[in-house]
């Protein structure tokens, strides 16, 4: 029954509304889904109704982690519901939880339009929002009117993109004040901090051990109890990269989400022409291999120590399923969903159930990991 509403739904988002959608500008688009997201969310029957057509859950599914239960392991990624306005549709779209933000102290409106680029050939998109969000009072006011309290929302923190916070001090006291408005206000179930947006007044600072370093101790004065996790950047080298895991070691950190847009311009996955002046960071396919290796060797390399968010082109229940195996205990995507449809998420979840059978697991837990034991 599934299969075949879904069918339906992504035949017709396909061929009849992302050819329309895709005649827009991206933003008009993400601010159009926003807005339908938002009106959906707020009636007992359209939830109701989001959910019949849309949302797949299945027991081996569930997962606890760190003490958060989790329906299923599909979750939105930061930066498509920046200020908290689709949290109460997103459980009945069939996410397993969502990540808002990222979330600054102080607002941004964002850097100049245009800040997306669709890269059709490439499925991905140039993302360069520059940390756009109405600030963590606005945003935390939001979250605590959330009507599901079961559906676990992380927050991802970042650094107010202003050239006031461009230094380091200035810097790790902005992400400082915004965490401690999270925590004052018990707002949300886990944090992200979010050291690697790359489109941002300075560029990404923390990305170094000594600076990543001074940032942690200094959040870790905050004695926060909930779980932390980084989000951290793929265009780093495997060296560079576990200088950065080996410094999350020495402090509370429970995960890491691998990981952020690829910077790289050059990168063989991309097959539009990009003209020069599209400026930021790019998602989907051309973030796919990056995020997979570097999920590999962190779990090679840490095992249990990290739970790890797999995050970067997951298109498909399969690309879901080969994050899981080289390691990664829960997903996040965007751009998937934006070009093969909403129902992607119960597509997902419905594939994972059939390829576990097939693999002889009872639960998702049984598989992360798997394909680099072998
Ligand atoms: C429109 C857009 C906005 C984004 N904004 C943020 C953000 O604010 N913070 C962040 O950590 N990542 C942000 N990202 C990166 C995503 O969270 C994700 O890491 C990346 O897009 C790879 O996943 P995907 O291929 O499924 O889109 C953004 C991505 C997109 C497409």
């Amino acid at each position: 029954m599934h299969m075949y509403k879904s069918s339906i739904i992504s035949v017709t988002y396909k061929h009849l509304v992302k050819p329309i959608l895709f005649r827009f500008d991206p933003e008009t688009v993400h601010d159009l889904f926003l807005q339908v997201g938002k009106i959906l969310g707020r009636f007992s029957i359209t939830k109701s109704l989001t959910r019949l057509l849309f949302s797949y859950q299945h027991p081996s599914l569930e997962q606890t982690i760190h003490g958060i239960p989790f329906k299923n392991p599909v979750g939105l990624a930061a930066g498509f519901d920046k200020d908290a306005q689709l949290i109460n549709i997103l459980p009945h779209i069939g996410f397993g939880f969502a990540e808002i933000g990222t979330v600054t102290y102080k607002p941004y409106e964002g850097n100049p339009k245009p800040r997306l680029y669709r890269l059709i050939q490439t499925k991905g998109i140039i993302v360069n929002y520059g940390l756009k969000n109405l600030g963590v009072k606005k945003i935390i006011q939001r979250i605590q009117k959330q009507k599901d309290p079961e559906f676990p929302l992380s927050v991802s923190v970042g650094k107010t993109n202003s050239s006031a916070t461009s230094s380091t001090r200035n810097g790790i006291n902005d992400y400082y004040n915004c965490l401690k408005e999270l925590v004052k206000s018990n707002t949300g179930n886990f944090y992200t901090i979010n050291i690697s947006c790359p489109n941002t007044f300075g560029g990404e600072p923390f990305t170094t051990e000594e600076r990543l370093k001074k940032l942690l101790f200094k959040l870790n004065s905050l004695k926060i109890s909930m779980p932390i996790f980084l989000k951290m950047p793929i265009n780093l080298p495997w060296k560079e990269f576990k200088k950065l895991l080996d410094i999350a070691m020495q402090f509370k950190i429970s995960g890491v989400i691998i990981g952020n847009l690829n910077k790289d311009h050059h990168s063989k996955a991309i097959k539009d022409l990009i003209p020069l002046d599209i400026k930021g960071g790019i998602s989907g396919k051309p973030t796919w291999e990056l995020s997979n290796n570097l999920i590999s060797k962190t779990f090679q390399t840490y095992g249990n120590r990290f739970i790890i968010i797999g995050v970067g082109g997951i298109f498909s229940a399969e690309d879901a399923y080969e994050k899981i195996k080289r390691g990664a205990s829960l997903l996040q995507l965007i751009t998937g969903m934006i070009f093969e449809g909403p129902q992607l998420i119960g597509d997902i979840n419905k594939g994972l159930v059939e390829l576990l059978n097939k693999d002889g697991y009872t639960n998702i837990s049984q598989a992360v990991g798997t394909y680099n034991i072998k």
